[in-house]
């Protein structure tokens, strides 16, 4: 058993003396002050206020000292201690709202910015041009007929009246699948085409049904034009069929009327000039009234009219009164029934109804272009 330690003073615990106790409060105190994140609070909470810190070191002293002296310096460590956790307990306090006030810029969510949604699509406005033309129709009790793209020459050319030498059927105008069966060949087989226009479906939709008929036709058609502004080899027509008893050019002329007017406006009215097609006779081409000025800048120069280039009218297609060797090749007796019909360009539509002044801008599949059309269902 070892003697006891003579020189140990009790009272004078070099730890526990009360400028030792102040500097180890102290440098706590500077160490928590310095802490700049809860990460360094965290080393210096450790380093200060954990288990084996200089004050809970020193606290350990203390159970050796007598009564008197223990009381002191108890009271001293205590004292230190507190002032140290309550520190403690401020500066994390503070580095707390630091963090969150931080998070809550940092992570702030902007709650009126589009969220993300998948894109949804949009219709191509060829399409809906197409349909919104139909439907005019459709609700003057007009049926949709449709034939197919890739067609007999009969049906595209002979069932039209087109002649055997007619322009139309060389390769450089129409695209052949089989044949051509066109000039020089004489095998008396019909080829096959990619209709070059919707007129074919007019000698379907008669063999198709009995008189009256009423057919209105929206389609592709394939023409060898190159792709520039104005043409593209592939577009999209619209007919219309009429085939009743008494039908006369003055049906057909309201009928145009009464599409312009549901298209563009109740002061809309369309105009016929002269032409030839091999299947309407008499042939017309028709003009509606620019939607833009309504005839005013014809002559106006102080009103001039992009849309129209001034001219206070707009070329739509082509019309007619349904050529009765048409309705004599369809089965249908053209002394009994008479008919008129016509057909125009979705693209060309397009194109003057909202400003597109490049037509390849409507095949190159680009959503910037068809965007603002919106989402029409
Ligand atoms: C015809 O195609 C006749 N079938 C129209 C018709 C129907 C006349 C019924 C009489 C009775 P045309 O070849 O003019 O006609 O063409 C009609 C329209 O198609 C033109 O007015 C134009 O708007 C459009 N079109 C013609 N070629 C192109 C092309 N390459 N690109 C875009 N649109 C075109």
């Amino acid at each position: 058993m070892s003697a006891p330690n003579k020189s140990y003073d009790p009272v004078e615990v070099e730890a526990l003396k009360p400028e030792n106790i102040e500097r180890m409060r102290d440098e706590a105190l500077a160490a928590f002050a310095a802490a700049d994140s809860l990460e360094a609070l965290q080393e210096a909470k450790t380093a200060h206020a954990g288990g084996a810190s200089p004050l809970a070191l020193a606290n350990r002293e203390i159970g050796a000292l007598p009564p008197q002296a223990k009381a002191e310096a108890g009271k001293r460590v205590g004292q230190a201690r507190g002032a140290v956790n309550k520190a403690l307990a401020v500066r994390q306090a503070e580095l707390e709202a630091e963090r969150d006030a931080r998070v809550l810029v940092e992570e702030s969510v902007d709650v009126t910015l589009p969220y993300d949604r998948v894109p949804a699509g949009a219709r191509h406005p060829l399409t809906t041009m197409m349909e919104r033309v139909a439907d005019v129709f459709v609700s003057m009790g007009y049926e949709i007929a449709e034939g197919p793209e890739v067609e007999a020459e009969w049906f595209n050319f002979d069932a039209l009246n087109f002649g055997p030498d007619h322009p139309a059927r060389q390769m450089q105008d129409t695209f052949f699948v089989e044949g051509p069966q066109g000039p020089g060949t004489t095998d008396g087989e019909s080829g096959v085409v990619l209709r070059t226009h919707t007129s074919p479906v007019q000698a379907r939709a008669l063999l198709d049904r009995e008189p009256p008929v009423y057919v209105v036709c929206p389609g592709r058609v394939y023409r060898t034009d190159e792709l520039d502004a104005t043409h593209t080899p592939v577009f999209h027509q619209i007919e219309l069929l009429a085939v009743d008893e008494g039908l006369t050019m003055a049906d057909l002329k309201g009928t145009l009327d009464h599409m312009v007017q549901a298209l563009f406006g109740a002061d809309m009215k369309t105009r016929l000039r002269p032409n030839f097609f091999p299947f309407t006779e008499p042939s017309a081409e028709m003009d509606m009234l620019c939607y833009v000025c309504k005839g005013e800048s014809i002559g106006n120069p102080d009103r001039p009219c992009r849309t129209c280039s001034s001219e206070g009218w707009i070329e739509l297609g082509g019309c007619g009164m349904v050529n009765p060797r048409v309705l004599t090749a369809c089965g249908v007796d053209p002394e009994k029934y008479s008919g008129f019909a016509f057909g125009f360009g979705i693209e060309r539509m397009l194109m003057f109804r909202h400003n597109v002044e490049d037509m390849r801008d409507m095949v190159e599949g680009d959503v910037r272009f068809t965007r603002p059309f919106g989402m029409e269902i």
